[in-house]
């Protein structure tokens, strides 16, 4: 057996995070730049088991579960892939490797997931349907994150920008004209789960102040939608600055995400917003090729431990 590899990319959400937990629509798009590579390779002789490496950490785990459900996100994604497939573990080595930051609202969790089960599956040659594959892979975010809308699974799994609306059939998002996009890190990583439960107790005890905010999100949304097909980036900054508004009022943006999304408008971004579940992680800023350079130098003054840059464009529907 000759090694080979699957990967899957990071996702950034351009606006409707946590509201669309409750049902809004949210918009979310792939960068394919940041990716997560599962590389598989035949174990070394006399050795037995399917061992599962993160070498970023050192981590090795070898596979013998059954549930209840290891705690180690790899092991939980081999775990379900093989009793999907109703496989024993085989003998072989799965090396992970990442360049996109964890827990920093980029969907590196629901990349490895869906990178290891494409690499069992090219490995066990069990051929997996994409809406498999996204059922699957949204099974582990709800074990590891309670209760995710399934946005994140969806637009890593189908590597498409995507207009999601939970339990709904997934729209395709046509981009008018190139987005350009910065995304700056905080640098401190901050759990999804634990923004999405705080989110959930602030709507279960003020419902009457929470849902208006989670309303006006869906309605930015569907602006935001009607911008970026008529390729109108300043209309769409304006939203993003908005809907930056309404998740400091859900309480899950930090000092360190307001002070970089300040100096990115500051220095000439369209608009900026916090991306993914807040509280830390990423920032994502609207710029134009003239601005571009200055907004990311004042990013990464402002603090931010690194910056990247990724440009959005329409892809072929999804399939
Ligand atoms: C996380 O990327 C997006 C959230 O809306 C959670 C979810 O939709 O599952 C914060």
């Amino acid at each position: 057996m000759t090694a080979f590899a699957a990967s899957a990319p990071a996702k950034i959400i351009l606006c409707g995070e946590h509201a669309v937990v409750y049902g809004q629509p949210a918009i979310a798009v792939p960068v394919s730049s940041l990716r997560v590579t599962a590389q598989v390779s035949p174990n070394p002789a006399g050795r037995a088991g399917l061992y599962l490496i993160a070498s970023e950490v050192m981590e090795q785990v070898i596979l013998s579960a059954n549930p209840p459900y290891p705690e180690d996100p790899l092991a939980l994604a081999a775990t379900l892939a093989l009793q999907h497939w109703q496989l024993d573990a085989p003998d072989l080595t799965i090396t992970v490797k990442s360049t996109i930051p964890i827990a920093s609202g980029l969907g590196s969790g629901a990349a490895v997931t869906t990178a290891v089960i494409r690499a069992l599956s090219m490995a066990l040659d069990r051929p997996i349907e994409t809406t498999t594959l996204n059922e699957l892979v949204y099974e582990i975010e709800k074990l590891h994150h309670g209760t995710p809308s399934g946005i994140d699974n969806t637009v890593i799994v189908y590597e498409q920008p995507v207009l999601f609306v939970r339990d709904h059939p997934i729209e395709r998002l046509v981009i008018g004209a190139p987005l350009h996009v910065l995304i700056g890190d905080t640098g401190q990583t901050a759990l999804t789960r634990v923004a999405v439960g705080d989110v959930r107790r602030l709507y279960e005890s003020s419902s009457s102040l929470i849902q208006p905010i989670l309303d006006s999100i869906g309605n930015l949304v569907r602006e935001s939608r009607k911008a970026i097909e008529h390729g109108d980036a300043p209309a769409l900054g304006k939203l993003m600055n908005q809907n930056h508004s309404y998740l400091q009022q859900l309480t899950v943006s930090s000092p360190e995400l307001d002070f970089l999304v300040t100096a990115a408008r500051n220095a000439g971004a369209l608009g900026a917003k916090l991306s993914g579940g807040g509280r830390g992680g990423n920032m994502i800023a609207l710029v134009t090729p003239e601005t571009a350079l200055s907004v990311q130098s004042a990013l990464l003054k402002a603090g931010a431990v690194r910056v990247f840059t990724t440009t959005l464009k329409s892809d072929p529907a999804i399939t």
